[in-house]
């Protein structure tokens, strides 16, 4: 999995590189772990076929770290920082980065485009929970992926900004396509804020859970938006355990990983990939 974000086109790191090693599903799964293996990470519930380190989870596609920064522990998947796991709806709660154009006095317009990369992981964008939002009072930004180009436009000429209104007055959303693994966010550059910084310094981009946010009229007139989020914007991706249906896995008790007595096995189809959850 892989996250990144760079200043122009400067490429950004490689962080993580996953390949399915299927390991020993043998273990009374009845607490939501193997045994020995921890059952949260700081505040998070880490249950099967999540583990931290590969061998407490279904394979390293699904293994986690537990990581200590400051105090505070949290659970990562390569760097990125994994707020909640729902295994009944089989999604993942995860950090990701805002894409910023600011204008400042000193230097003119900087610009910084976040990507998300989740190919070659059991995980995807859930195009029901998040939205692509942008923030800005002269901008056209983009959200891009391997097939889709999708821009929104926000302006704060003419209209009137309202708390929690996000329509095109300061805030532009639009919704996430299907079965999306990649995007990155970026900015037309013929619309910035070089003649308005004053009133309206900095542009966003973000693809984010739409649950969590909620416009404020603030966000356009200052910074206050990147420095509640900056690196924290949650994101809600789908998993699914690949590569085969319930039928076909359920033949092969050694890989299967629906092994509580608790458990069900669905179907799910992400892309043209067969997999369960
Ligand atoms: C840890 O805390 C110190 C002191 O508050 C701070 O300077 C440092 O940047 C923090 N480290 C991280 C990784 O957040
Ligand atoms: C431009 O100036 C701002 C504010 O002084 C600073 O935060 C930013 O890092 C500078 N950008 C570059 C590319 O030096
Ligand atoms: C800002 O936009 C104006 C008008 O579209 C354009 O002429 C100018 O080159 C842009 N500035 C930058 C730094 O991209
Ligand atoms: C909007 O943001 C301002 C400044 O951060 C805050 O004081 C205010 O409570 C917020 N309003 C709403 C409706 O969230
Ligand atoms: C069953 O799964 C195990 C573990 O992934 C694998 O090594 C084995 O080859 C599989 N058996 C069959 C019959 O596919």
């Amino acid at each position: 999995m892989k996250l990144g974000r760079s200043p122009l086109l400067l490429s950004g790191h490689l962080l993580l590189c996953l390949t399915a090693i299927w390991v020993l599903a043998t273990a009374d799964l009845a607490a939501g772990q193997r045994p020995g293996c921890p059952a949260k990470c700081g505040d998070v519930d880490i249950t099967f076929p999540f583990g931290i380190g590969d061998e407490c989870a279904l394979h390293s596609g699904f293994g986690l770290t537990c990581n200590t920064v400051n105090g505070t522990t949290k659970p990562l998947a390569g760097t990125i920082e994994v707020t909640k796991i729902s295994v009944r709806e089989s999604k993942a709660w995860m950090s990701t980065w805002v894409s910023s154009q600011c204008y400042f006095p000193s230097n003119g317009t900087n610009y910084l485009n976040a990507w998300l990369n989740l190919n070659d992981t059991p995980f995807w964008i859930s195009e029901v929970d998040n939205a692509i939002i942008v923030i800005g009072c002269n901008t056209l930004a983009y959200m891009t992926s391997s097939s889709y180009v999708i821009g929104c436009s926000a302006t704060c000429t003419d209209v009137t900004l309202e708390n929690g209104i996000c329509s095109g007055a300061g805030c532009c959303q639009a919704d996430v396509p299907k079965d999306i693994s990649y995007y990155r966010g970026y900015f037309n550059e013929n619309y910035n804020t070089t003649n308005i910084w004053q009133d309206s310094p900095c542009s966003y981009i973000v693809v984010m859970e739409k649950a969590a946010f909620s416009f404020n009229t603030s966000y356009v007139k200052s910074t206050v938006f990147y420095d509640t989020y900056q690196d924290i914007v949650p994101i809600v991706l789908n998993w699914q355990i690949r590569p085969w249906s319930c039928e076909v896995a359920r033949k092969n008790m050694s890989s299967y990983a629906c092994i509580s007595k608790d458990s069900e096995c669905v179907d799910i189809t992400h892309v043209k990939e067969k997999g369960y959850r």
